[in-house]
C-alpha cells in the first residue's frame, strides 16, 4: 500500500496519483499510447525544471568511490527532486528503501526505475552471452532472459542494461564475451530474442524488465581490440555490419538504448547526433529513451570533444541523449543552460517525456514496490536451474574429439584427475556480470564430475599454478562484483603446484584439464595483446599430455585462445566459455554423454592474436587464400582460422545433400526458396545447426565471400533425415551500397551454400533480374 506523510495529502500531484490509482487505468498495460503521453504531459506540467532534470539523471546507488565520483549519494536528490533512475544496487532491501523515499517523500511521488547489469541472470546465472549465442538457439536465449527478467523484477529491478549487441571481430577485445559474436545476421536474431525475453514481448510485461540495447554503436571495433579506444567504421560497415543487431532490437520493441563510450569516427558516441537522433529516432523511429554509458557525458571532456561540464551537457543533450548515467553532469549544468537560453524548457520536456512514458507504460506508478516475500518463490524456482543446465549444455562447443575419446564411459574408469586453476572455480564460471547480481550456488567442474560419476570413480583435484593478470583490473575492487585474482605465487609455490598436478595425472586413468581465463581476464577493461594460455597453463598441459594419459581439455574463457599445440596433441577439447551456475553439471553431462554437444562458434577462432581482427565474412581479394601459391597473408603462419565461424562437433555426424534452389532466376523484388537435406549419419541422436550462406558475385560494391543468411537447429535420431527450408527475400539479399548511398537488391548472380559451418561445400546458385 502506498503510504504518504500527512503534509502531502493536500498536494495536487498526490491527489492526481490517488485518482490514477483508483481509476480503471490501474492496469497500465491496457492504456493507449495517447493516454500514456497525456499522463506524462500532465506530470510535466506540474514539475519544476529541477524535478524534470532529475528524471534525466541516473544516480549511483552504490557507495563505491569509483561510482560515486562527483554525483554524490542519491538520498538527498531523491528526497528533494526524485530521480529518473538509480543503478548498481543489487540488494532488494536497499532498492525498497530508496523507492519508498522517492514515492513517499519527493514532491511528485514519481517512482524510480532501478537499473542493473542483469546480463545473463540475477539469481540463476545462465551462460555468458557469447556462450548462449553459440547455441544458435534464439528460443532458448529468449527463455533464459525471460527468467533473468522475472527474477530481477521480483526484487524491484525494472531495467537491465542488456542486451549487448556489439559485433566483435577481434578476440583481443575483452568484451567479446558479452555479445553474440561476429555476424550481423546471427547477432540480429539473438538481439531480437533477448529483447523479447527480457521484456516479455514488444512491450514490457508487468513481471519483466525494460531492455537496453548497447553499446550504441561501434564499441566492438575499438582500435587494436583495446577496450574504450576509438572506433573508425566506414559508413558501409556501419550499416551492413555494426547496426543490424541494433535495428533488430528496435524492431523487436526495445525500450531503451545505451550510448557507447568511444569516439566513433572522431565524434564520441555519447555526443553523436547522427547516431542518437538521425539514425535511431528519425530513420528507425525509436520511441524509447537513451542513457549514456557510465560517466560518458563527463568523459566528453576527456575525449577532447567538450570544453567543460556545461559544454558536455549541452553536446550530449542536443545530440539526443536523454539520461546521464552517474556523472551528475545533467544535474549540475542543464538548469543553468536553460537559464542562459541555450536549451529551452520545451526541449527538456521532450527529453524527459519518454522516460516518464516508460514508467507509466510499465505500471511503475501503480506498483512501485516489489513484494519481497513473493520474490523468494520466483528466485528459487527449480525450473530455472533446469533451464540454466540446458542452456549450458547447448552453449559448449566440442572443438576436437580424436578417436571418439568422448563421451567417457564411467564404467571403464577407476580414477580421474581434474587439473587446472579453473577446475574448482565457482565465481569465475559466472563471468563479470553474472557475479555482480545475487548469484545462487555455483557447481564447479570438479563437483559436477564428482556427482556424475559417484563413489565408484575416484576423482582428485589438483589446481596447478595460479593464474592472474599482469596488470590488475580496476573492477577487482568493486565489492558487489565479487571478482578476485588468484593470489600471486612465488616460483617455488608455483613449481610445487605444477608438480602436484602432473603427479595427480600420473596416478589417474584420465585427466580432465580445466584451463583458460579467470573472469577478470575476459570482461570490461580486459583486452589482451596475446591470446595464449597464461601463467604456465600451456606448459602444464604439455606436461600432463606427456604422461601418456588420455587428456580432455575443458576451456573456461571469454574469447578464443591460442591453442595451436592443443589442437594437434590433446585428443578432446570442449569450449565451455563462462557457463553460469550450472556449468559444472553441464560439463559433466557432456563429457559423459548424457547430453550431446550441439553448439557452434559464432566467432572465427584465430591461430594467434596477430591474426586479429579475423572474420569469415571478409571480401575476396586478387589472390585468395585458396590460391595454392598465395595461401596465406603471412609468411610465418596461416591466415585462415584454426576453427571457422559456425564450426562445432557432435558425438554423431551429419551429412548435407540434395540442395534445391528455386527458382533459378527471380526478380529483385522476388524470393528464392532453398531446401537441403540433413541426415544423421552416426549412431547417436544429435542436433545439427544447418547454416545457409550466400555470396553476391558482382555489383555496385565488392561483397563478402560468404554471408550467413539462415540457420536452423535440427535434432535427428541415428539414420534420420530432414529437409530444411529457407527463404531468401529482401531482408537477406539487400545491402547498403557505399557507391549508391542506399539499400539495394541488385540484379546479379549469387552463390549459395548449405552445411554445418562457414566452409560448407554443398553449393548452388541463383540469379536476380531487374
Ligand atoms: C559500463 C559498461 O560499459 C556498461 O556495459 C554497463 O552497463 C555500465 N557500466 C553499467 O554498469
Amino acid at each position: 500500500m502506498l503510504q504518504s506523510p500527512r503534509k502531502y495529502f493536500c498536494s495536487a500531484s498526490f491527489l492526481f496519483l490517488v485518482l490514477i490509482i483508483n481509476s480503471p487505468l490501474l492496469n497500465a498495460q491496457q492504456i493507449s499510447e495517447e493516454q500514456v503521453t497525456a499522463r506524462a504531459n500532465d506530470l510535466l506540467k506540474q514539475m519544476t525544471l529541477d524535478e524534470k532534470i532529475a528524471q534525466l539523471s541516473q544516480l549511483p546507488g552504490n557507495k563505491d568511490p569509483l561510482f560515486v565520483k562527483n554525483a554524490g549519494f542519491p538520498e538527498d536528490v531523491i528526497q528533494k527532486l526524485g530521480a529518473g533512475s538509480v543503478l548498481w544496487v543489487p540488494e532488494p532491501k536497499q532498492i525498497d528503501r530508496l523507492q519508498h523515499l522517492a514515492v513517499e517523500q519527493s514532491r511528485m511521488h514519481i517512482p524510480i526505475l532501478f537499473g542493473l547489469d542483469v546480463i545473463h541472470g540475477y539469481r540463476t546465472i545462465f551462460p555468458a552471452p557469447l556462450a548462449m549465442a553459440s547455441s544458435w538457439n534464439p528460443k532458448l536465449v529468449e527463455q533464459a532472459q525471460s527468467v533473468a527478467a522475472q527474477e530481477a523484477r521480483s526484487i524491484g529491478i525494472a531495467w537491465t542494461f542488456a542486451p549487448m549487441v556489439d559485433i566483435a571481430r577481434d578476440a583481443r577485445w575483452g568484451r567479446m564475451i558479452e555479445g553474440a559474436g561476429e555476424d550481423p545476421y546471427l547477432g540480429a536474431a539473438i538481439a531480437r530474442a533477448q529483447v523479447l525475453g527480457f521484456q516479455g514481448g514488444a512491450q514490457v510485461a508487468p513481471d519483466h524488465v525494460l531492455a537496453c540495447m548497447k553499446h550504441y554503436a561501434g564499441y566492438g571495433a575499438a582500435d587494436g581490440g583495446r577496450d574504450y579506444d576509438s572506433s573508425y567504421i566506414p559508413e558501409e560497415l556501419m550499416w551492413n555490419l555494426y547496426l543490424p543487431p541494433f535495428k533488430a532490437a528496435v524492431d523487436a520493441g526495445v525500450g531503451s538504448a545505451m550510448s557507447a563510450y568511444m569516439d566513433l569516427n572522431d565524434v564520441p558516441a555519447s555526443g553523436n547526433k547522427w547516431l542518437l537522433t538521425d539514425v535511431l529516432r528519425k530513420t528507425w523511429n525509436f520511441k524509447g529513451f537513451v542513457v549514456s554509458d557510465a560517466f560518458a557525458i563527463d568523459s566528453l571532456i576527456k575525449h577532447g570533444y567538450a570544453r567543460d561540464g556545461s559544454d558536455a551537457a549541452y553536446k550530449a543533450f542536443t545530440a539526443g541523449l536523454n539520461m546521464d548515467m552517474a556523472s551528475g553532469t545533467y544535474l549540475k549544468y542543464l538548469g543553468p543552460l536553460v537559464q542562459q537560453g541555450r536549451i529551452s524548457e520545451q526541449q527538456i520536456d521532450d527529453m524527459a517525456r519518454p522516460i516518464l512514458e516508460t514508467k507509466i507504460r510499465m505500471g511503475l506508478f501503480e506498483h512501485p514496490y516489489a513484494d519481497l516475500a513473493a520474490s523468494e518463490k520466483v528466485l528459487n524456482d527449480p525450473e530455472h536451474l533446469k533451464l540454466a543446465r540446458t542452456a549450458a549444455q547447448q552453449s559448449m562447443i566440442l572443438l576436437r574429439n580424436e578417436n571418439n575419446l568422448l563421451p567417457l564411459d564411467k564404467s571403464k574408469l577407476q580414477s580421474i584427475a581434474v587439473i587446472g586453476p579453473l577446475g574448482d572455480a565457482t565465481i569465475d564460471l559466472l563471468s563479470m556480470w553474472g557475479s555482480g547480481t545475487a548469484p545462487g550456488p555455483v557447481v564447479s567442474i570438479v563437483d559436477g564430475i564428482r556427482s556424475k560419476v559417484g563413489s565408484a570413480v575416484k576423482v582428485e583435484f589438483a589446481h596447478g599454478p595460479n593464474i592472474s593478470r599482469s596488470i590488475p583490473s580496476p573492477f577487482e575492487d568493486i565489492s558487489f562484483l565479487k571478482m578476485k585474482e588468484q593470489p600471486k605465487q612465488s616460483p617455488a609455490e608455483a613449481k610445487k603446484a605444477f608438480d602436484e598436478a602432473v603427479a595427480a595425472a600420473k596416478r589417474s586413468d584420465l585427466a580432465v584439464m580445466v584451463l583458460g581465463e579467470i573472469d577478470l581476464m575476459s570482461a570490461e577493461s580486459a583486452s589482451r595483446s596475446s591470446l595464449g594460455l597464461s601463467n604456465q597453463q600451456e606448459q602444464l598441459l604439455e606436461a600432463v599430455v606427456a604422461t601418456g594419459k588420455p587428456v580432455v581439455l575443458v576451456l573456461i574463457n571469454g574469447r578464443p585462445l591460442e591453442i595451436n599445440w592443443a589442437s594437434q596433441h590433446v585428443p578432446a577439447i570442449l569450449e565451455a566459455w563462462y557457463p553460469g551456475g550450472q556449468g559444472g553439471n553441464a560439463v559433466a553431462d557432456l563429457l559423459f554423454g548424457d547430453a550431446n554437444p550441439s553448439a557452434h562458434l559464432t566467432v572465427s577462432w584465430p591461430r594467434g592474436a596477430g591474426e586479429e581482427p579475423l572474420y569469415y565474412n571478409h571480401n575476396l581479394t586478387q589472390l585468395p587464400e585458396t590460391d595454392p601459391k598465395f595461401k596465406s597473408r603471412y609468411l610465418d603462419a596461416l591466415s585462415t582460422p584454426l576453427y571457422p565461424f559456425g564450426y562445432g562437433l557432435s558425438y554423431t555426424t551429419f551429412a548435407f545433400d540434395n540442395l534445391n534452389v528455386s527458382p533459378a532466376s527471380a526478380a529483385v523484388s522476388g524470393t528464392i526458396d532453398v531446401t537441403a537435406d540433413v541426415t544423421n549419419t552416426g549412431k547417436r541422436e544429435g542436433t545439427a545447426v544447418v547454416q545457409l550462406y550466400i555470396h553476391q558475385r558482382a555489383g555496385s560494391a565488392s561483397r563478402p565471400v560468404r554471408q550467413l543468411k539462415g540457420f536452423e537447429r535440427v535434432t535427428l535420431a541415428p539414420g534420420a533425415k530432414q529437409t530444411v527450408h529457407f527463404t531468401l527475400g529482401k531482408e537477406e539479399l539487400q545491402f547498403y551500397s557505399p557507391l549508391l548511398k542506399e539499400w539495394v537488391v541488385e540484379p546479379e548472380q549469387f552463390d549459395v551454400w548449405v552445411g554445418g559451418d562457414s566452409t560448407a561445400t554443398l553449393h548452388g546458385e541463383f540469379a536476380l533480374t531487374k
